[in-house]
């Protein structure tokens, strides 16, 4: 029950909007994906993934709610495919890799 509480407060304290810290955390984001994602998903908005399994990360970002990417990248996602690499962020990357998915995902939520 506290997880759940956690989570919820952490999604309430995201949607307020602090576009600068957003906008920092993207940047940190994306200096994590190119390092850890690159080789396989499509980091920025129109390029095609590497290897075509692997979902272009601006249609995850579009798909998923942001409080559940978030979480998502805290870990669970890396468990779930097997050719996923082992990446264990901390949850500051994690935020950092969900605010720069969500930056180049289609603006249409
Ligand atoms: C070795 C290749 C590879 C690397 C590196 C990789 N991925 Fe993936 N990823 C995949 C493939 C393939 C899939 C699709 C798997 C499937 O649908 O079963 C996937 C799926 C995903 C999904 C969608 C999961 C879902 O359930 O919809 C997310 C989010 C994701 N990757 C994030 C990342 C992030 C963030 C990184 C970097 C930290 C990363 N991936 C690195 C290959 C990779």
């Amino acid at each position: 029950m506290r997880i759940v509480l956690s989570i919820l407060a952490l999604v309430a304290s995201q949607s307020c909007g602090l576009a600068d810290d957003e906008r920092e955390s993207a940047f940190r984001g994306r200096r994590i994906a190119e390092a850890n994602c690159g080789a396989c998903h499509a980091l920025a908005r129109t390029d095609g993934s590497t290897l075509p399994a692997a979902p272009p990360l601006r249609e995850v970002g579009a798909n998923v709610p942001y409080g559940i990417l978030r979480e998502m990248l805290r870990g669970p996602v890396f468990l779930k495919h097997v050719v996923m690499p082992n990446f264990d962020p901390d949850g500051q990357q994690a935020d950092d890799l969900a605010a720069y998915i969500r930056s180049i995902a289609q603006e249409d939520d």
